[in-house]
């Protein structure tokens, strides 16, 4: 039997599914909660629980421990009601209209920008005028049942596109990426499901965007810069983009060829060797963003890329810089070594 699920404070309320989680129920409905990993690891789907009883699902402790249980906190992509439940959770706009769907798609061209970093061009079936919001990404469905997450790079258009860049590193011992970086060809035929998650620009803000990328985590974020400067945003922004070494920033002069008073780009090395011949930043990227903004209060953060960059920016900004937890918005491109724990507490 199922139960009912009420989210506050938008009074919104769908039935639950026997078996199925609240976030999948509520996306199912049409409302678009925020999301990422949908395994119970990145806590972007964390609730408080007003009211009812959950199965808190497969999470691992460190995700969600019994401190955070008594407080009434939920991972509601793995929590089930056992009772109708009422949800505290703020719902997002600008999502209207767009769900998503299955697609097959043809890889059009590979490029091998870095040793590690593939670019994939994707061509989609003509009539599909694919509809996204720049940061969101895709899942590869794979033939034994797998999914594989990756961001689009390119902006979205109000009508729709029919492409789709993605930038994919190889993970040695990867399932996906050692297809990637070994057999996958041109006209290969591939199907995704997306668009997916909830990283995109707040639009309803107006304070000034601090965007942090490690290695290609910088797909994302390049989809969000492009689309904003296209269409004349006038929010200050400032891009740090953190690598090891020079020859990892594969797209270097992208970023240093958008021109606009209310944008700077600030790449940072964390290991240059003598080769790199690199006079600019170097350190951890999310110190040189510390360094450059010592008060966060007054700022919003979208952080991609290593889970372990992304875990350190989250945490270093709200202790040490003020920054309001509910400004950072972040994308951690988790793979299944980082998925074992969660997969382990569900076994
Ligand atoms: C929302 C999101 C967006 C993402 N976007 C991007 C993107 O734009 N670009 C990008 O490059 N990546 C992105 N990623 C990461 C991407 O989805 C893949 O996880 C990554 O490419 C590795 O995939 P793989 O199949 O090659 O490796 P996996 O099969 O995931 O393996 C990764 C590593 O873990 C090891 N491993 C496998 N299973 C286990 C296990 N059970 N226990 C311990 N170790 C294990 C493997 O040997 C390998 O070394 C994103 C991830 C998320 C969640
Ligand atoms: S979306 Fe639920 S923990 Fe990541």
């Amino acid at each position: 039997m199922g139960h009912r699920v009420t989210l506050k404070p938008s009074a919104h309320s769908f039935e639950v599914p026997e078996g199925q989680s609240i976030l999948q129920a509520g996306l199912d409905a049409g409302f678009m909660m925020p999301y990422s990993c949908r395994t119970g690891v990145c806590r972007t789907c964390r609730g408080t629980l007003l009211e009812g009883r959950v199965d808190y699902g497969a999470v691992h402790p460190t995700y969600l421990p019994d401190s955070d249980k008594a407080k009434g906190y939920a991972l509601l992509c793995q929590a089930k009601p056992l009772s109708d439940v009422v949800v505290e959770v703020h719902e997002l706009a600008g999502v209207a209209g767009i769900r998503p769907r299955k697609i097959p798609c043809r890889v059009e061209k590979i490029e091998r920008p870095a040793p590690d970093v593939a670019i994939l061009n994707l061509r989609l079936p003509m009539n599909e005028n694919f509809r996204f919001l720049a940061g969101q990404y895709i899942d590869f469905l794979l033939k034994d049942g797998k999914r594989r997450s990756y961001s689009i790079a390119n902006p979205p258009r109000p009508e729709g596109v029919t492409a789709l860049e993605l930038h994919v590193r190889h993970t040695p011992g990867g399932a996906f990426t050692d297809q990637v970086f070994s057999t996958l060809k041109v006209r290969d035929l591939l199907r995704f499901e997306g668009p997916l998650g909830t990283f995109f620009l707040r639009e309803e803000s107006d304070k000034p965007i601090v965007m942090v990328a490690s290695g290609t985590g910088f797909a994302p974020i390049k989809a969000m810069c492009e689309s904003a400067l296209q269409r004349g945003l006038k929010r200050e922004m400032t891009l740090y983009w953190g690598c090891r070494a020079k020859r990892d920033l594969y797209m270097l002069d992208v970023p240093q060829g958008w021109k606009a008073d209310n944008f700077r780009f600030v790449p940072v090395l964390s290991d240059p060797t003598p080769e790199c011949q690199w006079i600019d930043r170097t350190g951890f990227v999310h110190r040189a963003v510390m360094r450059d903004f010592p008060d966060m209060s007054g700022v919003q953060v979208y952080a991609c890329g290593a889970p372990v960059m992304v875990d350190a920016a989250r945490r270093d900004f709200v202790a040490q810089c003020s920054l309001p937890a509910e400004e950072f918005f972040a994308d951690s491109f988790l793979t299944e070594a980082d998925k074992a724990p969660a997969a382990a507490a569900a076994s």
